[in-house]
């Protein structure tokens, strides 16, 4: 039984249609399966590798690269804490020792409720508006220990849900055009690659046979006789 849902699995194999490789389409397809999960399940990460024709642990192997996406659960809502070089002068130690406290938990760890995980982050490219903090990867502006209370009450109270969606949904409107796939072109241009690909491998095989035979040849040549006597 598939652990994507039938719609997800619909949306994946469209995905895996739009790239000549099947396997480019792997870390849209994590998206995809954070999307339903918010993390990646290991069920996830193995559906995702037959669609893709790689091993679970290649997708499990690229999943852990990327910091946006995850191999553990997380809560609702991910709170990361930008503690680089511009955001620490911005006093951004102080106020990951302030979410902390106000949530209870270590940066790393998740509320006991689900709702909240907090991290701590590398740069997040938002240095004018320090300390920056995002949740769901959405920025939420510079954060004084005030402003962070009343973000995370309003996160509860849903009152932000407009802006913030549950944590691994990238974008909520879904394309409709620019991004169909149209199967023939696909499939036309695959065949041409791998022409290309067969007479780039069949051209290599004739330059190394020739560079060997010319190197036998040298080899079997006579020595060449030495000068006379001085
Ligand atoms: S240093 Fe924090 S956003 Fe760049």
């Amino acid at each position: 039984m598939s652990h994507l849902s039938a719609d997800l699995l619909e949306r994946a194999k469209d995905l895996v249609a739009l790239y000549p490789e099947p396997r480019s389409a792997l870390i849209p397809l994590c998206h995809l399966a954070q999307e339903q999960d918010g993390w990646l399940h290991p069920e996830a990460m193995s559906e995702i590798a037959d669609l893709v024709g790689v091993t679970a642990a290649e997708v499990r192997g690229t999943a852990t690269f990327y910091d946006m996406l995850h191999t553990e659960p997380v809560g609702t809502y991910v709170v990361s804490v930008c503690t680089n070089i511009a955001c620490l002068l911005g006093g951004a130690q102080e106020l990951l020792d302030h979410a902390e406290s106000t949530l209870g938990v270590r940066a790393g760890g998740t509320t006991p409720d689900g709702v909240f995980t907090l991290e701590e982050s590398e740069c997040l490219a938002d240095c004018d508006r320090t300390p920056c903090v995002q949740v769901n990867h959405r920025y939420v502006g510079g954060q004084t220990s005030e402003s962070f209370d009343q973000l995370v009450a309003d996160l509860r109270s849903g009152s932000l849900a407009d802006t913030v969606p549950h944590h691994g949904t990238l974008i909520r409107v879904r394309r409709s055009v620019g991004l169909e796939a149209d199967k023939e072109t696909i499939v036309s241009e695959r065949a041409a690659m791998a022409a290309a690909q067969a007479t780039r491998a069949a051209e290599a095989a004739e330059a190394a046979k020739a560079a060997e035979a010319a190197k036998a040849a040298e080899a079997a040549e006579p020595p060449k006789p030495s000068g006379g006597p001085a």
